[in-house]
């Protein structure tokens, strides 16, 4: 291993956005790429994403090298998101990651994608054992540390947070997130929704379908917003309540793109000073998916000596954050 710092090179392809970000190990990101697939229609088709991404690479490549080192025999680690995610858009970041650790002769560290948004946002935040609620257009969990593990504490039992947004604002013919806040904000009235929340656990499509009822039924599209939003948003907080009162633990930080949303950030926030916690916020740039929390979590993977061969760097679709052994971080603290 050689003397000083590290630097890693990180491929996030997941599912929207292919991102290359490079860092190194003294936590400086040096470069934090992205290019973003955006559906002619309101789906997202794996294959045209993977397309995208295929496409962009080496013009997203080529920024975040000039970027971050003067010459690519500087990267000592290369790291892929390996899952969870789309299989075409996850094989296209992994081919490219194998391609580059191959040309240059280093190492490769297959990254979980979820694990990686914590790793990232507690170098941003210097949390050292929060809990974490994780939202974004495809994943809702919340998590926290115990055992060697990030644990599932408690996670959507039908479809995630941001997508439950996203698909009524594209019903409602004002588009996805962010819009559905904006119009919130011009919401007058509040109408009750279906508030599903068992345990740690939370479902959504049935405030989906009450959201989509209404439109149906003529309720101005400003007041369906805030009722949809303020009860996916309580939601959520409750349940990240429930995981704060249970752990006890006092740093609580929200990842993942739906954690950009200011009216969450106040629920939560309010919620947490009741405990005696403290949240703190993430960089925008750092929240969504991005190549720079790859890289992060590959390095520490890398000083772990979690690393993998060409041949063992499978993608895995269903890869749940508490199948990643975490051994970069030592015996449990909880
Ligand atoms: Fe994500």
């Amino acid at each position: 291993m050689k003397e000083g710092k590290l630097v890693c090179l990180g491929i996030e392809s997941t599912a929207h956005t292919l991102g290359i970000g490079v860092v190194d190990s003294s936590g400086r990101v040096l470069a934090n790429e992205l290019a973003t697939y955006r559906p002619t229609d309101s789906g997202i088709h794996p294959r045209e994403a993977a397309q995208h991404h295929a496409h962009a690479a080496p013009e997203v490549l080529r920024r975040a090298l000039v970027k971050s080192v003067s010459s690519a025999d500087e990267i000592d680690v290369v790291a892929f998101a390996s899952g969870p995610g789309l299989g075409p858009c996850l094989r296209t970041g992994a081919t490219l990651a194998r391609a580059i650790a191959l040309k240059l002769g280093r190492p490769l560290a297959s990254v979980n994608h979820g694990v990686a948004h914590i790793e990232i946002g507690k170098l941003a935040t210097g949390f050292r054992d929060p809990v974490v609620l994780y939202v974004a257009g495809g994943n809702t969990l919340v998590t926290t540390f115990s055992e060697g593990r990030y644990r599932i504490l408690g996670e959507t039992l039908d479809i995630a947070a941001g997508n439950c947004l996203d698909a009524f604002g594209i019903e409602a013919g004002i588009g996805p997130m962010p819009a559905p806040e904006i119009w919130a904000a011009k919401g007058q009235k509040y109408i009750p929704m279906p508030m599903r929340v068992k345990g740690m656990d939370v479902s959504f499509s049935g405030a989906l379908t009450r959201a989509s009822t209404l439109l149906r039924e003529g309720a101005r599209v400003e007041d369906v917003a805030l009722s949809l939003t303020e009860a996916v948003y309580s939601m959520l907080t409750e349940v990240l309540e429930r995981a704060v009162a249970m752990t006890g633990k006092k740093e609580v930080m929200v990842v993942g793109g739906l954690a950009r949303s200011r009216r969450l950030t106040e629920m939560v926030r309010d919620m947490v000073k009741l405990h005696g916690a403290e949240h703190r916020g993430i960089p925008d740039e750092l929240l969504g998916d991005n190549g720079a929390m790859i890289a992060w979590t590959g390095l520490l993977m890398f000083r772990a000596g979690q690393v993998v061969s060409v041949e063992e760097s499978h993608v895995r679709p269903r890869y749940r954050i508490d199948e990643v052994e975490v051994t970069w971080l030592g015996p449990s603290r909880s």
